[in-house]
């Protein structure tokens, strides 16, 4: 096993090797949620803390299903809850949770970069559930895992994704993530919102979303981050969804057997039409499930050497 990192921050510091072998142990782990009994041991006797300063339905959950699912003991700090409120900050509180024996803290934090910053200062390991506009790793990895998995392959699949890149941290992660495995990788969406990091990265980019789909394996949207927004970087979202919503008009320009990805939650009749997203090409409920065994994955790798 080459994996050996403490902490998981990004996929820009993972190299291919270490994101096959997360998405290969995935695999296994993916195989003990489909049994009735979904027990494994690999995590009795560790303390894995979720550390939220934004708000999250499927990264919380699933990162605390899978420590229970490997008999770990969970224990979730929401900042709106806790000693945050009167002013600790954000390295006391991770010092507080090294006391306690902590070996994991999974953190969600609206600063690109706080996770980066805690590690440096705690023995436990850190991962980074989203910060800012940066990275969301495990994100980014379980569309991997959705992709490989429903594609075959990774290297070569052709890629498309749409929308609001600038705000998005899973863009990032799934940019990273899929040039190191080789894939044929195009961003689309209207130009306020495309950064232009991307191209410096490499990445093909346009402003016709029918474009980027054509021919494309797999179409990820991307949700239209309102909330991060400043106002006048798109007119409406009306003409948002008509320029570039994907609806299933555009699909059919995809290949025939392509597969639409979306990380959740969506704008529905935003970045996607109803139609498309419970369609048959849609694989977003199976990003769900397998989120929660590339969690189980990593949490394995991360804690791996004391278990030994
Ligand atoms: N995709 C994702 O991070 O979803 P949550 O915000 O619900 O965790």
């Amino acid at each position: 096993m080459s994996f050996q990192k403490k902490d998981l921050l990004s996929l820009e510091e993972l190299s291919a090797q270490e994101i096959t072998e997360v998405l290969d142990l995935a695999v296994q782990m993916k195989h003990i949620l489909m049994q009735n009994t979904k027990k494994t041991p690999h995590l009795q006797g560790k303390s894995i803390v979720t550390l939220f300063y934004e708000n999250s339905t499927r990264t919380r959950m699933s990162f605390e299903l899978a420590t229970k699912f490997m008999s770990g003991a969970a224990s979730n700090i929401a900042a709106s809850s806790s000693s945050v409120q009167k002013g600790e900050t954000l390295l006391d509180t991770g010092r507080t949770l090294d006391r306690m024996g902590t070996d994991v803290i999974i953190m969600r934090h609206p600063m690109s970069g706080a996770p980066a910053l805690l590690a440096k200062h705690v023995k436990a390991s850190v991962i980074n559930a989203g910060d800012g506009m940066h990275e969301h790793p495990t994100q980014g990895l379980l569309d991997l895992f959705t992709m490989r998995e429903k594609c075959g392959r990774l290297n070569g699949l052709k890629v498309a994704i749409l929308g609001d890149v600038m705000h998005s941290r899973v863009a990032r992660s799934n940019m990273w993530g899929l040039k190191k495995m080789g894939a044929d990788l195009t961003f689309a969406g209207p130009p306020t919102l495309i950064p232009k990091e991307i191209a410096a990265a490499g990445c093909k980019l346009t402003n016709i979303v029918e474009e980027a789909i054509t021919d494309a394996d797999v179409v990820m949207c991307l949700r239209v981050q309102l909330e991060r927004q400043q106002k006048g970087l798109f007119p409406s979202v009306k003409e948002f969804s008509k320029l570039y919503g994907l609806n299933q008009n555009r699909l059919k320009l995809a290949k025939k057997d392509a597969i639409v990805m979306h990380p959740g939650p969506m704008n529905r009749g935003v970045e996607i039409s109803s139609e498309v997203a419970d369609g048959p090409q849609s694989v977003i409920d199976e990003q769900v499930t397998n989120g929660l065994a590339v969690r189980m994955a990593i949490l394995y790798l991360l804690t791996k050497e004391e278990i030994l």
